[in-house]
């Protein structure tokens, strides 16, 4: 192998080279290979300053994350411990500058700030992503970066883990020039030219800055740092583990920081959240790796994609399609319905130029490659054709009976449906080993999740093609297997219906609710049946209804709901009512409504507790996670666990529902289960699975490494 870190000297200014692929992380080895360059250069009479750049493609992007993750399962370690090559790199007697491309974040960027000087191209970006993982800047960024950017700045980025880009990071003082080439010829040149403007000049050590403002101006700026983590990583501990060393930065000395900063990370890492975020990190790559799809199989190119239906989701998945620069056809049966779905991508491509987004130039780009249109014309040039018009079987199999005869021979045929038989729709065709299901989620072209539905047919080079069109789009497409509602719907159905009895029994909707945003999820759940309408949840529960076993408990209160033409927030009313804002507002009708019914049927009414609300949901998903995992519509329990963060609005610091299973310990999730069994009755069995892991004291997570 070769070495990670060379050295070189160029007219008296050395260059040390970071080479280890592919993003030239901190990797064992880097480290030691950067200190041995560093201590030779300082030797050397003839280096009068050091460069130190990387090759490939960024900078160093960050600590090793599997350290990062051999750290969390043993926190005391506190992690690789970058420590002596900062000082070491800080305390160089010549001026080291930092020539930064690409990314410089987390570990990256703590490397470069123990560094006299950076430079950076324009394009490259910097930050504390940690947040992200549910740790904190743990390599004394916490220390140096408020003496760099100011007490503020710092807290920003460790709070929000958004990297800024070189230009606004030179005006916070994070840099010291962006290269230009037109001033600087490439980056290493532009650095060598700066080494030699500060060659001689005596070091400036981060470490020695000290204006870091008056007590009462960061008490000012930490209360609104914790205000603000409230709002966007509510519940969330990193954040505000961040704000404490970054408040250590401020009230104590370097060395006294940095000994804070280790002891705050020891206990982030110890934490359930970072272990969470973590296996969700690794989860999110691992998806692609789906069994008997080997590695560099081949898959079709994508250039042209047709889409059938301009409705909600066709509208959506054409804009996801235009964003990553493909070109779409988009039909349509009539022009009126044409006309309502460019008027819709129209409308939102224009409130995202409003809101700054992106630019008119760029909107009318992505705009120009939709075409709207009412016939076929074209579809026999498409790659990949989505069909996405309304959910009826029979509509769908003309559909792809009269594409079969157009489309060319390797075109990939999908279709958004979102609980109809692929193998039933693939059978209209003459093809089905080219057919497949690919299960975008509303809006489309805001949603990661796309659940790729594989049934018996598809050909290999299919799924990974599709896998690919999910990595293209910028989502993550994890493959599911052929059943009732794929994996995210069946798991939320059950969901919902227990949301319904709780209710019944003497919750309130907003009780519920607040139970469940307390716990972390996005939404409430009544607000979420709210948002996709009361019309729908009636329909998929009529068409369930066949399933039902004798004797068996419904939930009452949605078909009177769907009745009384509550349908939800299209309506301005369903479990809740709503105003322009269309945040749900709680009614006293609706309340009244349930106890109505729950009396006229007989069910006492008693006062729940919000542990009770929150085991019922999610053990009830749990349990159908563990079905699905055993008749293999799931590949892994972590694909699982990835739907729901992706798609359903489970927070990522729970690790999803089955990580978060393990959290709480099978045994405990399996008594619960069977209490509820006994007290509510058959649609509480305990699934095979459940029980098995939980009789042999076992996890998910290692069923999971079991199978490979
Ligand atoms: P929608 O009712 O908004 O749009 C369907 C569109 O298809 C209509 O504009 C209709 O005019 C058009 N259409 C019907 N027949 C056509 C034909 N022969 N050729 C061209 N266009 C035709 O429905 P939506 O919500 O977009 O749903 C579409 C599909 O996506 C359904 O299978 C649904 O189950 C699925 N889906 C819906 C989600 C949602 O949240 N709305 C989420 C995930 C999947």
């Amino acid at each position: 192998m070769t070495q990670p870190v060379a050295l070189t000297t160029r007219d008296g200014i050395a260059v040390i080279t970071i080479d280890n692929p592919p993003v030239n992380a901190l990797s064992p080895g880097v480290p030691e290979g950067v200190l041995t360059a560093l201590e030779t250069a300082e030797r050397d009479p003839s280096v009068r300053a050091m460069v130190m750049i990387c090759a490939g493609r960024t900078f160093i992007s960050g600590a090793d994350i599997k350290e990062l993750e051999a750290a969390a399962r043993n926190p005391e370690s506190g992690g690789p411990d970058l420590h002596p090559l900062l000082t070491r790199i800080e305390d160089c007697a010549k001026p080291v500058i930092m020539a930064i491309h690409g990314m410089a974040l987390g570990g990256g960027l703590e490397v470069a700030m123990a560094g006299h000087y950076r430079v950076a191209v324009a394009d490259a970006s910097l930050g504390a992503p940690e947040v992200n993982l549910g740790i904190i800047p743990g390599a004394e960024g916490t220390q140096r970066l408020p003496r760099l950017v100011g007490v503020a700045a710092a807290v920003e980025m460790c709070v929000s883990g958004r990297p800024l880009k070189a230009p606004q990071a030179l005006q916070m003082g994070l840099l010291d020039r962006v290269i230009t080439s037109i001033n600087d010829g490439d980056l290493l040149s532009g650095a060598v030219k700066f080494a030699h403007e500060v060659a001689g000049l005596p070091v400036r050590k981060t470490r020695e800055r000290n204006e870091l403002g008056s007590a009462s101006e960061n008490a000012a700026i930490f209360a609104a740092g914790r205000a603000q983590a409230g709002k966007i990583r509510r519940n969330q501990t990193a954040p505000l583990a961040a704000l404490e060393a970054l408040e250590a930065a401020t009230t104590l000395p370097f060395d006294q920081g940095c000994k804070k900063e280790r002891e705050i990370v020891r206990r982030v890492l110890a934490g359930d959240q970072a272990k969470a975020m973590i296996h969700i990190f690794f989860a999110e790559r691992a998806v692609a790796r789906v069994p008997g799809i080997p590695k560099g199989t081949a898959t079709y190119p994508i250039a042209k994609v047709g889409i059938i239906g301009a409705g909600t989701m066709g509208g959506g998945i054409a804009m996801a399609c235009a964003n990553a620069g493909i070109s779409v056809l988009l039909k349509e049966t009539e022009q009126a319905a044409l006309d309502r779905g460019v008027a819709a991508i129209r409308k939102n491509y224009e409130s995202s130029v409003k809101k700054g987004r992106f630019s008119q130039a760029v909107m009318d780009q992505r705009m120009a490659l939709i075409h709207p249109q009412l016939t076929y014309d074209g579809f026999d040039q498409a790659d990949l054709i989505i069909e996405a018009v309304f959910e009826s079987m029979p509509l769908k199999k003309q559909i792809f009976g009269d594409i079969d005869k157009i489309a060319k021979r390797d075109c990939v045929l999908a279709s958004n449906t979102s609980t109809l038989d692929i193998d039933e729709i693939a059978a209209a065709t003459s093809r089905p080993q080219m057919v497949i299901g690919l299960h975008f989620f509303s809006p489309a072209h805001v949603m990661r999740l796309v659940e790729i539905v594989r049934g018996k047919h598809p050909s290999n080079e299919v799924v990974a093609t599709s896998l690919a069109i999910a990595k293209k789009l910028g989502k993550v497409g994890v493959v599911v297997g052929n059943c009732r509602g794929f994996v995210g719907n069946r798991m939320m159905l059950p969901y919902m219906r227990e949301a319904q009895f709780l209710a019944e029994e003497g919750s309130t909707p907003q009780q519920v609710d607040k139970a469940l945003t307390d716990f972390g999820m996005a939404m409430g759940i009544f607000a979420v049946d709210d948002m996709g309408g009361i019309d729908l949840a009636y329909r998929v529960k009529q068409e369930y209804a066949y399933l039902r076993k004798p004797g068996e408990r419904v939930p009452l209160v949605l078909d009177k709901l769907y009745e009384m033409g509550r349908l939800g927030q299209k309506r301005g009313m369903g479990w809740y009512r709503y105003d322009e804002s269309r945040s749900p507002i709680p009614d006293p009708d609706v309340n009244s409504l349930i106890e109505r019914t729950a009396s006229e049927a007989g069910i006492a009414r008693r006062s729940i507790t919000p542990e009770e609300i929150i085991e019922r949901s999610v053990y009830v998903m749990i349990n159908e996670g563990a079905r699905i995992l055993e008749e293999g519509h799931a590949q892994r329990a972590a694909d699982i666990d990835v739907i729901y963060c992706t798609g359903y609005g489970f927070p990522n610091y729970r690790g999803g529902p089955m990580w978060y299973a393990d959290t709480v310990g099978l045994k405990n999730v399996y008594a619960r289960v069977r209490d509820f069994h006994q007290r509510h009755g058959h649609l509480w069995e305990p699934a095979p699975l459940l029980k098995k892991l939980a009789e042999e004291n076992s996890t998910f997570a290692e069923w999971d490494l079991a199978k490979g």
